[in-house]
């Protein structure tokens, strides 16, 4: 297993936070404090905010994600938005199957797949969620939901594709609640998953994945959590709405 054969990636989600003008300001600070990073850096921001991010980090090293697309290329929608829409002002990423669209939203592991394809097909990648609620891991079947969730959401996505694509723990129970999974939970799962990505494809094509971990990753956590192997990165949410929080993060990822 070999670490070195991934990209780090560390993405924020900005979840349902800022203003185009204050997304504006936060991407502004954000910027200089990420320029050196050694590892990919996201920002996933509301959709009214995806136009003025792409402008105020044109020239950096911040990529502009979205938080969701639909899989219709257009169509009756109401409310919903396409990948081509996305494609076109020049947004990279998409968190897809996050588990406050699954849990909120009705989304399910059907409806995460055919996002997955339609944003994979357009040329967008796609940042996959899958966690445990605390009810799963209590009932000790975390690795049967887990395995659910990769084959399901990832069903029909060819080796080629899962070039594209990204992979975030999140246990439901860690996310914004302030409690984050050791770095033990969190290496224990994300290796669990590649495993599982091997049995699906290969284990050449599983090495290359790059796998976050993601709730209530912060300042204060992220160098133990990253420092495991199979940990390749972060979501962040609450701390990646403070600028110096953030960085000090995507700092603990370039090591
Ligand atoms: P959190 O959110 O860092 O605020 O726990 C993570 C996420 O939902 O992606």
């Amino acid at each position: 297993m070999d670490k070195a054969k991934r990209k780090a990636i560390i993405a924020g989600n900005w979840k349902m936070n800022k203003t185009p003008k204050e997304a504006k300001e936060l991407l502004t600070a954000i910027a200089p404090l990420v320029a050196d990073a050694d590892c990919e850096v996201i920002a996933c921001v509301p959709y009214v905010d995806l136009a003025t991010a792409i402008e105020a980090t044109a020239g950096t090293n911040v990529k502009i994600g979205a938080e969701n697309c639909h899989w219709a290329a257009s169509g009756a929608f109401t409310g919903e938005i396409s990948t081509g829409m996305l494609k076109e002002i020049g947004v990279e990423y998409v968190v897809l199957g996050h588990s406050e669209r699954r849990q909120y939203f009705g989304e399910t592991d059907e409806t995460v797949n055919k996002r997955t394809k339609a944003a994979l097909a357009a040329g967008l990648k796609p940042i996959v969620c899958v966690g445990e609620l605390l009810w799963e891991r209590e009932c000790n079947i975390t690795e049967e939901v887990i395995a659910r969730q990769i084959k399901l959401d990832l069903w029909d996505v060819t080796e080629e594709e899962l070039k594209n694509v990204v992979i975030a723990y999140e246990p439901v129970w860690a996310i914004g609640t302030g409690k984050t999974a050791t770095a033990e939970q969190a290496e224990e799962v994300c290796a669990f998953i590649r495993a599982q990505l091997a049995k699906l494809y290969n284990q050449d094509a599983a090495d290359a994945v790059t796998i976050q971990y993601g709730g209530s990753m912060n300042d204060g956590n992220a160098d133990e959590l990253l420092s495991k192997v199979n940990v390749d990165g972060g979501l962040i949410g609450g701390a990646s709405l403070v600028a110096e929080k953030f960085a000090a993060i995507v700092k603990a990822a370039s090591k």
